[in-house]
């Protein structure tokens, strides 16, 4: 007997509905035949579902079982076709009615008959309301991404057998309730809080500036100097994700299966820290059937990358697109893909390989190739694309003592991050009706007549500074949207000379 089941592929960061037929004969040579689908994941599929089904007390006898997934030129891999074709079989075998309105089945199953966390399950519901598809069974360990979508049906799904249960009416699952979108993922705090790290001034106003307009940022210093410590206490002074961000951002934690299990919509802002060893593809994405990488999991948050010039070429070069684009767009022969990318680059490098170069304490012990090799990789396209440099100098350990012996903290992440929320808001408003701007930094050059206004005192200064410093017409445009930031912390609605003064400090070192 034929059974259609209809289920969810993903491709890129869509969702596309497909039709699992599945076919039992009691005559013909007993097998398991698959198509539709790449075949390394098709072996290790029937096996997870005919020993499902057998351990949910099933009798499985010897039966010709053909099944497809159509449309079959759409590639396809991940494990969520476990349930529908589970479900086609044992409808099959009679031991199901399918008879009833279309629904979605998607879900890895365990060899136990369990379901498992999948991913892809809030792109799935997504897909559902525009299709109008009410009913949705889904792995009950990821039910909750899904249940944020209004007018859809969650039936969250524990085993096979409850699912048997359910659709022969003997014990119902409850669907579950629309989860409110203010109901935020458990809270991930932040390894290390502003009010840690002594001293250091320049490099957290830096910090906070480059966080109030989402600019990126580089620093250099010796090793020990807090490079790391800062980068990562920066999670800390982000503002949440705005509503129409966080929907975004589940999209690519769902399909990357980085929602954790009961997490509904992503509502902190993402930061990154791939290690340098990570895989060209693992950072920027890609593979034959394309997935996410690092960059677009970063998207509207932080990407950190620390030991930059230890990180590939390569990967050095590929950071290009997106930094310039906001996007990474990966072709393959069943179409181009595009992730979104848009994200805040905070990036940190020693001065040279062993870390002591121009150290007035410690001895540089590396070759004059080296050093050469290693600035190399910190200069030319990636660094012209960092709005704020700045030099992270080893705090004076007496200062440190004495600080700490006095009991006076800095300054808390909390306080840091209420100027930083004032300031984004400013810019929200300030960007309310131009498309895909969110902050200063997202401002392409048409946009600074509009909203980046200089007086005349500060467009002389910069003039100057362009001069003096020969700087290019890409800094300069950098520099006007650093010194606008500026002036949003600051509250004032117009750019002055000291705004345009304070941005030129984080950016002539290079030049
Ligand atoms: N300004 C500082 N305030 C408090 N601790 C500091 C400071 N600078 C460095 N440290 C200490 O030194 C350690 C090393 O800092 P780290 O951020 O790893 O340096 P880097 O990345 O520049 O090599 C930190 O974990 C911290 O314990
Ligand atoms: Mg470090
Ligand atoms: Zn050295």
């Amino acid at each position: 007997m034929l059974t259609k089941v209809s289920s969810v592929a993903n491709y890129g960061l869509k969702a596309v509905e497909i039709e699992v037929e599945v076919n039992v004969a009691e005559k013909g040579f007993p097998s398991f035949g698959i198509v539709g689908i790449a075949s390394k994941s098709g072996e290790e599929l029937k096996e997870r579902v005919k020993t499902a089904i057998i351990n949910t007390d099933i009798d499985f006898r010897p039966m010709k079982v053909t099944v497809n997934l159509a449309p079959a030129d759409l590639p396809k891999d991940g494990s969520g076709y476990d349930l529908p074709i589970a479900v086609g079989i044992l409808s099959s075998m009679g031991e199901l009615d399918m008879t009833r309105e279309k629904a979605y089945f998607y879900g890895e199953l365990s060899l136990d008959g369990t379901l498992r966390h999948t991913r892809g399950v809030f792109l799935l519901a997504v897909l559902a309301k525009e299709q109008g598809i009410k009913n949705i069974f889904v792995p009950r360990l990821c039910a909750n991404e899904a249940s944020v979508v209004e007018g859809v049906s969650v039936y969250p799904v524990d085993s096979l057998k409850s699912l048997i249960l359910h659709l022969r009416g003997a014990k119902k699952i409850v669907p579950l309730e629309t989860v409110i979108v203010e109901e935020v993922l458990s809270d991930i705090r932040p390894e290390f809080d502003f009010g840690e790290i002594l001293g250091q001034e320049t490099a957290k106003r830096a910090l906070e500036i480059a966080a109030s307009g989402g600019h990126n940022i580089f620093m250099m210093g010796p090793p020990g100097s807090g490079k790391t410590m800062l980068s990562r206490a920066t999670a800390g002074i982000l503002p949440d994700l705005s509503e129409r961000e966080s929907l975004e951002v589940t999209k690519i934690f769902s399909i990357t299966g980085n929602i954790p299990a009961g997490g509904s919509l992503i509502r902190l802002r993402p930061f990154r820290c791939p290690h340098h060893t990570t895989s060209l593809v693992g950072l920027i994405g890609g593979g034959s059937i394309p997935h996410p990488g690092e960059v677009s999991m970063a998207h509207r948050g932080v990407l950190f990358l620390d030991e930059f010039p230890e990180f590939g070429r390569n990967s050095l070069e590929a950071l290009r697109q997106p930094l310039e684009d906001g996007s990474v767009n990966i072709s393959r022969s069943a179409g181009s893909i595009s992730f979104p990318a848009q994200f805040m680059l905070v990036a940190a490098a020693n001065p040279c390989p062993c870390g002591f170069l121009g150290d007035i304490k410690k001895e540089c012990h590396c070759s004059v190739h080296q050093i050469m090799n290693y600035q190399k990789k910190l200069s030319g396209p990636i660094m012209d694309r960092i709005d704020l440099h700045l030099n992270v100098p080893a705090v004076d350990i007496n200062k440190l003592m004495l600080d700490s012996t006095d009991g006076i903290m800095s300054e808390k992440s909390k306080n840091i991050k209420l100027r930083v929320i004032q300031a984004r808001e400013v810019q929200r408003k300030r960007f309310d009706k131009v498309i895909d701007i969110h902050c200063n930094a997202d401002m392409k050059n048409v946009h600074l007549k509009e909203f980046a206004k200089l007086t005349t005192d500060a467009n002389l200064l910069l003039k100057q500074a362009v001069n003096k410093f020969n700087l290019s017409a890409r800094t300069y445009f950098r520099l006007i949207k650093v010194s606008r930031t500026i002036a949003d912390l600051a509250g004032s609605l117009n750019i002055g000379d000291s705004h345009v003064a304070e941005a030129l400090q984080y950016r002539v070192r290079n030049e």
